[in-house]
């Protein structure tokens, strides 16, 4: 017992080493099952865990547990005290023991304490957990490796007052009352899990249920818990939930398991949601919605993640990661299916740019920088650092490239492969692509390189056409250029969906009935020759965004515009957009730089007013071709990046669309602003988007006719989205209303945190110089909290990421404040704090007076004494740059 005492406090690694997924080894014990009795009490909660272990490496060897922040009670082997065991910096090392034994560990915790909502911890006055990546840890000593899967009883007891609702993973097996006002619930998952997998929630809820018959016709039962009060908010993810029950079966012929599926709101949460078994539990800002309080954008976002978390019990849960090397297996397939699901049930177009402008803004920026790493990265310090978009997003482009190269038939069949030949298995990513390839026939042996190469390969694209023989020829050559973690780089196989278009506009046939041909760019540099082609075409290129890539072709001005009014395919027509948008802004960059006048030419405002009239086009498209590339992207476009010339090219060039096309975006305002009873449908939300964008664009240049408009949308806008586009509006343009609509905004919603949420990130964004010493008051608004993820990513992450030019502020204020929130935040919550980092790593190509500061930033963060192992794995990469 007393050895055990001294290592209650926290073990603070000081130089963290790096695992490698090269020294990967299954496991010398497996555990078959895991009967788990939690005793919940706020500043020691008692847990008892008895395993049936196996070994079953050929020698003897001790049986290493991890565990962190434990207090060992007592360690039984086959229901006797065993004292043959040494506790070590992370965990347990257990000796001599038998092949095949129960292993009995009771550990005491304390989820009060727990601020890194790591493990067992209190969100508001319910207990809850979240043991992805490595939190089991937390609970208790194990195995807690997701290529040890076991089956799992839970018992949980607690007051009966105070928590009513006990849950965990699968079935419900028994209940009852016990003594001192106390009661426990019992839950048996039957499908052999990792641990983390594990979840087990205990509170005071309302619960909206309802009910899903599989195809089979199964009788499923769902229910979602909320915190008291909350039933009004419970609709849309309920339906989104039946939606994705439903999706999966048609689409992937995937059936749900359990009898029973549970869905619990939290408000103190890291990330999004989790997919726990039978049991998710779900960032609160990714369930509760109603009109009054919710967005269109929330609305789609809780059905992206609701069917995300659903997916996963396929796609991870029932075939898992054998080490978190392969985390790109069950997130980029899952991400993908969420992707599908949504453009399935809305616009495909829509959600293409959506996920390309994430890359773009983002993704490229991660895999240039100092963390840069393929979408199965070979080397990891703290796992929490590899829930990245490079794992998500990119890996979800991998996977679309994959269903390109195979179309959906056969990529559907390697999916049915998948699963029969995986089934409850701890799997890799080799093994999906295998299962890929031995369905379909198609090759992907050089495409696998896509999981071990880091970095945005960029596609040089020319072409040469011969009037005589009529052929056309494209030429492609790309390159990578170096990351911080790979030197070399070797060619890919890049799919390019192509579409020709003649003089005309049309669509020049590639193969019978075809007017797109995939081609696929195996080699450093490849030539494809078209033949029987009459007139020179305009090449589009990279149709869909049919490759996670940088591309350049010299496209004329009119050739864009061409694009922009003829391609089949929408996305083409927004990416030629973004294109002309670019070329003009990097024009004039240097413009400004050489002291020459800036311009915006008429044939571009000409290109773009044809597309606010158009009525044939989806609203939601051309609000998205009027939203032109952010200043993180344009950041993409340079070799060496100018922040203050981006920002002044940029505000100039918005201001001038603004001017030019004034009346056309009143007139666009109008006539979409009729609206009655509030519908989150596809084609009200592409309306509300259209409208709010050209208020936006009015706000710039005519403050006084803006300052109108949002003063009588408030007054008369029955949701939240066309309260919040107003909101948006008066901040751009800071408005003469601006201060009074956002006091009144405070006023009624004070009490409601999500909502406050979008509140500090107008606050955290607003265009101004004293930007700055106004958030840092807000830090004392009654409705901020510290210690709430979710407030503290919509101010201090707002401004670090979507403020990014007075972030970058020469001054260096910008760096100093992000530091000193890091500084506070490293010790208590280190999962968010090395999120919220990430703008301040990204330096390359930055200016040298700005590397410098930021660097000095950085090394203050290395100085502290107790810098977690997340802040120090960033810090040490940035600062080796
Ligand atoms: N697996 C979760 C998902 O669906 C991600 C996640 C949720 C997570 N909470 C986490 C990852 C905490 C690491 C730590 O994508
Ligand atoms: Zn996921």
């Amino acid at each position: 017992m007393s050895q055990t005492d001294s290592l209650v406090e926290e073990v603070v690694e000081k130089n963290p080493q790096e695992k490698h997924l090269s020294d990967y080894r299954p496991s010398d014990y497996t555990i078959s099952t895991i009967d788990l009795v939690f005793d919940l009490f706020d500043e020691k909660t008692k847990v008892q865990a008895i395993s049936q272990v196996e070994r079953v490496s050929e020698s003897v060897t001790p049986l290493f547990l991890f565990g962190e922040a434990l207090t060992l009670t007592s360690l039984l082997v086959d229901g006797v005290n065993f004292t043959d065991y040494q506790l070590v910096e992370d965990g347990i090392v257990i000796n001599n023991l038998p092949a095949s034994f129960k292993l009995e560990i009771n550990t005491e915790i304390d989820p009060v304490k727990n601020q890194a909502f790591e493990g067992l911890y209190k969100s508001g006055s319910a207990f809850c957990t979240q043991c992805e990546a490595e939190g089991f840890r937390r609970i208790t000593y194990y195995l807690d490796r997701p290529d040890v899967l076991a089956k799992f009883s839970t018992k949980v007891i607690a007051d009966k007052s105070l928590y009513p609702f006990l849950l965990s993973n699968g079935n419900q097996v028994d209940q009852g009352d016990l003594e001192n006002g106390r009661h426990f619930v019992s839950w048996v998952d039957p499908f052999p899990k990792p641990a983390y997998l594990f979840a087990l929630v205990a509170g005071d809820f309302d619960v909206l249920e309802d009910n899903f018959v599989t195809k089979s016709g199964r009788d499923v039962k769902l229910a979602l818990f909320v915190d008291k009060g909350n039933l009004d908010k419970t609709q849309h993810a309920m339906v989104s939930l039946k939606k994705s029950m439903k999706w999966d079966e048609e689409r992937f012929n995937l059936e749900y398991d359990l009898d029973i599926y549970m869905v619990v709101a939290v408000d103190f949460f890291n990330m999004g949601a989790m997919e726990n078994k039978g049991l998710n539990i779900f960032n609160s800002k990714y369930v509760l919605a109603n009109p009054q309080s919710a967005t269109d954008q929330d609305y789609l976002g809780i059905e992206a993640v609701i069917g995300h978390e659903y997916f996963h019990n396929w796609t991870g849960n029932r075939i898992t990661c054998r080490d978190w090397f392969q985390l790109s297996l069950k997130e980029g397939l899952t991400v993908f299916r969420d992707q599908e699901f949504s453009s399935d049930l809305g616009s495909r177009s829509v959600n293409r740019i959506a996920n390309v402008m994430t890359l773009r803004d983002h993704q490229f920026a991660e895999d240039a920088g100092p963390m840069s790493h393929p979408i199965r990265p070979e080397s990891v310090m703290e796992m929490n650092n590899f829930y990245t978009l490079t794992v998500y997003e990119k890996g979800s482009e991998v996977i679309r490239m994959m269903h390109t190269l195979l179309g959906e038939e056969k990529f559907q069949q390697g999916m049915q492969l998948y699963v029969e030949r995986f089934d409850g298995q701890a799997v890799t990513c080799d093994d999906f692509v295998a299962a890929m390839q031995d369905a379909s026939g198609v090759d992907l042996s050089l495409f696998k390189r896509w999981y071990s190469q880091s970095g945005t390969p960029q596609v040089f694209v020319t072409d040469h056409y011969n009037s005589d023989s009529q052929t056309y020829q494209l030429t492609f050559k790309q390159k990578t250029l170096p990351t911080a973690n790979q030197k070399k780089k070797l060619p890919l196989h890049i799919p390019v969906d192509i579409e020709l278009l003649d003089v005309n506009g049309n669509s020049i046939e590639l193969a019978p009935g075809k007017t797109n041909r995939v081609l696929s760019l195996t080699q450093k540099e490849q030539t494809f020759v078209f033949e029987k082609i009459t007139t020179r075409p305009v090449p589009c290129l990279f149709r869909g965004f049919s490759a996670p890539v940088k591309y350049q072709y010299s496209y004329t001005d009119e050739q864009l515009l061409d694009i922009m009014s003829f391609a089949t395919d929408e996305f083409s027509r927004w990416d030629a957009g973004q294109s002309l948008f670019n070329k003009y802004l990097i024009q004039n960059v240097k413009a400004l730089n050489a002291g020459k006048e800036m311009t915006v030419p008429i044939i571009f405002i000409d290109g773009f007013k044809s597309i606010l009239v158009s009525e044939t086009l989806d609203p939601s498209l051309i609000s998205d071709m009027f939203t032109f590339t952010s200043e993180n992207g344009a950041r993409e476009l340079f070799d060496q990046v100018d922040v203050d010339a981006i920002n002044k090219v940029r505000g100039f060039m918005l201001n001038e669309i603004s001017t030019q096309l004034h009346e056309l975006f009143v007139d666009t305002y109008l006539r979409h602003n009729q609206l009655k009873a509030y519908q989150p449908d596809i084609d009200d939300i592409a309306k509300r988007k259209l409208k709010n964008l050209a208020l936006s664009f009015i706000a710039r240049v005519d403050k006084e006719l803006a300052d109108k408009y949002v003063t009588e949308q408030i007054a008369s806008c029955n949701n939240m989205t066309d309260h919040l586009g107003a909101l948006n509006a008066a901040n751009i343009g800071l408005l003469p209303c601006r201060a009074t609509v956002m006091q009144d905004f405070d006023d009624k919603w004070f009490e409601n945190g999500l909502v406050m949420d979008k509140w500090f990130v107008l606050q955290a964004s607003m265009p101004s110089d004293d930007v700055l010493s106004h958030i840092e008051s807000l830090f004392e608004h009654r409705s901020f909290d510290f210690n709430n993820p979710n407030r503290l990513r919509s101010l201090v992450g707002a401004f670090a990421q979507t403020n990014s030019y007075r972030f970058h502020n020469i001054d260096g204020s910008g760096y100093k404040f992000l530091t000193d929130q890091l500084i506070k935040l490293n010790s208590q919550n280190p999962q968010v704090a090395s999120r919220l980092i990430t703008p301040l790593i990204q330096f390359n190509r930055l200016d040298a007076a700005r590397i410098k500061l930021m660097k000095a930033e950085l090394n203050r963060l290395l100085a502290l004494p107790d810098l977690a192992v997340d802040l120090y794995e960033k810090v040490t990469k940035a600062l080796a740059q």
